[in-house]
């Protein structure tokens, strides 16, 4: 089963004279394992096929199915229990509780999801935040924190209860190169490392190199996908499958 798969999914806002076509009749596969990268000009429907791939936002036509699961069709509960439990989000504008700490907006994912606070999941977000270059940060509030740094507290946060889907949209716009390339090394080990998979949304061309495969979308239709190598000449970040 592959990690998602859209089956001719459109997604249209507004109605009449005000309709947006968003994405118009996508269909892709993402495989288990596998790092996608998604680019596109601003306003062609990345951040929308994002959100219809986590269950955030049902399509106007179309399927999604999750690891061989259609959700389409799901109530709006069982949707956020699903969201919940398989999908990591990191949002293009950072979305921290503002009175919780670093830590605390870790381990809230937690709670969420009923399971109880313990040392195990103190021990994981505080080895997420160290891995971030959060050490010491975990009991900061996101007021004192930087931008680059609040985003690497929601890129741990999403990381935190393991999903099998990955989405990130933007995840070095507000990092330094040094710290742009930790991060993306941080979600290629997890995705690596666990059969997970993810989407990135990015117009950082040092991203590119990291994934599997780069799709472009265009006015809410994807161009056919091609493999990194023969897009990129990142050398130096090119991995073992
Ligand atoms: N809630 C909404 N209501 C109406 N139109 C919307 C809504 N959200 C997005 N759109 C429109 O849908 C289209 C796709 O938007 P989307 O946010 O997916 O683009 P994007 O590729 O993420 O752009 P960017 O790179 O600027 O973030 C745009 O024309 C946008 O104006
Ligand atoms: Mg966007």
């Amino acid at each position: 089963m592959p990690a998602l798969q859209l089956t001719d999914v459109s997604k249209i806002y507004g109605s009449e004279e005000q309709a947006v076509v968003a994405l118009d009749h996508v269909n892709l596969i993402v495989d288990n394992d596998e790092m996608l990268i998604l680019i596109g000009p601003s306003g062609s429907g990345k951040t929308t096929l994002l959100t219809v791939a986590g269950a955030l936002l049902r399509p106007t036509s179309g399927k999604v199915q999750v690891g061989g699961d259609d959700i389409t069709g799901l109530s709006d509960k069982r949707l956020s229990t699903f969201r919940r439990d398989r999908v990591g989000f990191v949002f293009q504008s950072v979305n921290l509780v503002p009175f919780l700490t670093a830590q605390e907006n870790l381990l809230v994912v937690r709670q969420f999801g009923g399971a109880r606070i313990d040392r195990p999941a103190k021990d994981r977000a505080d080895r997420l935040l160290e891995e971030l270059g959060l050490g010491g940060r975990g009991k900061s509030l996101p007021a004192e924190l930087s931008g680059g740094q609040k985003q690497r507290v929601a890129i741990g946060r999403a990381l935190m209860n393991e999903p099998s889907l990955i989405l990130v949209d933007e995840p070095t716009s507000s990092l330094d190169s040094e710290l742009g390339q930790q991060v993306m090394d941080l979600i290629r080990r997890e995705i690596k490392s666990r059969g997970v998979s993810a989407i990135i949304v990015t117009h950082d061309d040092r991203v590119l190199g990291y994934g599997d495969r780069i799709v472009r979308i265009v006015d809410g239709s994807l161009e056919a996908g091609s493999n990194t190598s023969a897009l990129t000449n990142a050398a130096s970040i090119r991995w073992p499958k």
